[in-house]
């Protein structure tokens, strides 16, 4: 992989896409992890005399329409205060410049072509700077502009150190086979991360489901889950992961009739009623003892709407179950980061990742097409 340290950044201007996609609510970052993770890069390149314009994406915007909901004015300010001086944020690739040391494009999924790994918006992006430096370890996972075209298109790229400890670590830590190995699988993107589930299986003893993915796999047992989130174009996906055995639903859910609602009901997974859906899950006898006899851990995503007191149960458990383990574990994504902050100490989990999806994908043996276009050896 083509690394920071072996090229030329000094007195260049660096386009550096980053994963700046943190949990902000009002306008406040609720974890600023991935902030942090940026700052080593970020330093070497103004020691290198280097002047910078970061790129990142926040959320998962319509491309096409900006949305204030989705502006990363809150990261440029905490971003700010981090490193003590102004970050300036240019609603547009053309507004950008150099005039300042460090900088910020506004998101860069309000942009038609993002998704699309748009040429013209590569060769744009590509043509920003001297160098296309790459260190969003979190969306390397993502065949877009930002993340696979515009390295693809630079006339010099190279991976940040985030980047590089991030590979160097879960490689590390992928190579040991301590079984058994159990996977723990949530949040609410069903789509992807049933396909993670799919390959995880293959190399874990055990599968902790939560979140939107719980609730699939309950209905396509044919358990009532009324309005809970689901993804029913994935049933037939989701019933044929069942077969394999791995996959430990819980037991007990928390359900109400709105996510708004502090009125809760503990039902068991087959009595959930049409105008109530599912908001947490309590963590089974059964998955307390595979958490304290497994050897190696991996977990993303939370298992119910944890940043809400009266759904935090489940997740706010698991963490902490997961932390009393002996197990060497991993944790990755945005959400998950933030899970630990609220209820764990953070020194209680082996490696903690800035990537969710991307995290998975990598243990999974997958190849990453951001890591692809780098050089990095699979
Ligand atoms: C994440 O939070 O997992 C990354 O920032 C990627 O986001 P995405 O799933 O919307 O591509
Ligand atoms: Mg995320």
């Amino acid at each position: 992989m083509r690394k920071l340290s072996e090229t030329d950044v000094f007195d260049k201007t660096i386009a550096l896409r980053v994963d700046l996609n943190v949990p902000v609510e009002d306008g406040k970052v609720l974890d600023d992890t991935r902030i942090l993770a940026i700052i080593p890069t970020l330093k070497y390149l103004l020691d290198e005399n280097a002047k910078v314009i970061l790129i990142s994406h926040f959320g998962r915007p319509e491309p096409g329409v900006i949305d204030s909901k989705f502006s990363l004015m809150p990261v440029a300010k905490r971003l700010g205060e981090i490193i003590n001086q102004k970050v300036v944020l240019f609603t547009s690739i053309d507004e950008a410049n150099f005039n300042s040391d460090i900088s910020l494009i506004e998101n860069i999924r309000f942009l038609p072509g993002e998704l699309e790994n748009d040429l013209e918006l590569s060769n744009q992006l590509s043509n920003l700077a001297d160098v296309y430096v790459f260190d969003a370890f979190g969306t390397s996972h993502r065949p877009h502009a930002s993340t696979y075209g515009a390295i693809q298109a630079s006339k010099a790229s190279c991976a940040g150190l985030l980047l590089e400890n991030e590979t160097n670590a879960l490689k590390k830590a992928t190579d040991s086979q301590d079984s058994p190995i159990l996977s723990i699988v949530g949040g609410s993107k069903v789509s992807s991360k049933l396909a993670a589930i799919n390959s995880l299986s293959q190399i874990s003893d055990d599968v902790i489901t939560g979140g939107g993915i719980t609730n699939t796999f309950l209905k396509a047992q044919g358990n009532n889950i009324g309005l809970s989130l689901c993804e029913d174009s994935m049933l037939n996906h989701a019933k044929e992961l069942l077969e394999t055995d791995k996959i430990l639903l819980p037991e007990e859910v928390i359900v109400s009739k709105s996510i708004d609602s502090n009125e809760i009901r503990i039902s068991k997974v087959n009595s959930v009623q049409d105008d109530e859906m599912i908001l947490d899950q309590m963590l089974s006898p059964i998955a307390i003892k595979k958490i304290t006899h497994a050897k190696k851990i991996i977990w993303n995503g939370p298992v119910g709407v944890f940043e809400r007191q009266p759904f935090s149960e489940g997740t706010k458990d698991l963490a902490n179950a997961i932390a009393s383990s002996t197990a060497f574990s991993l944790a990755g994504g945005g959400e998950t980061l933030l899970a630990i902050k609220m209820f764990i100490d953070k020194s209680n989990i082996s490696y903690c990742s800035t990537g969710g999806g991307a995290f998975l994908e990598f243990i999974e043996g997958k190849e990453l097409p951001s890591l692809s276009a780098l050089g990095f050896k699979f």
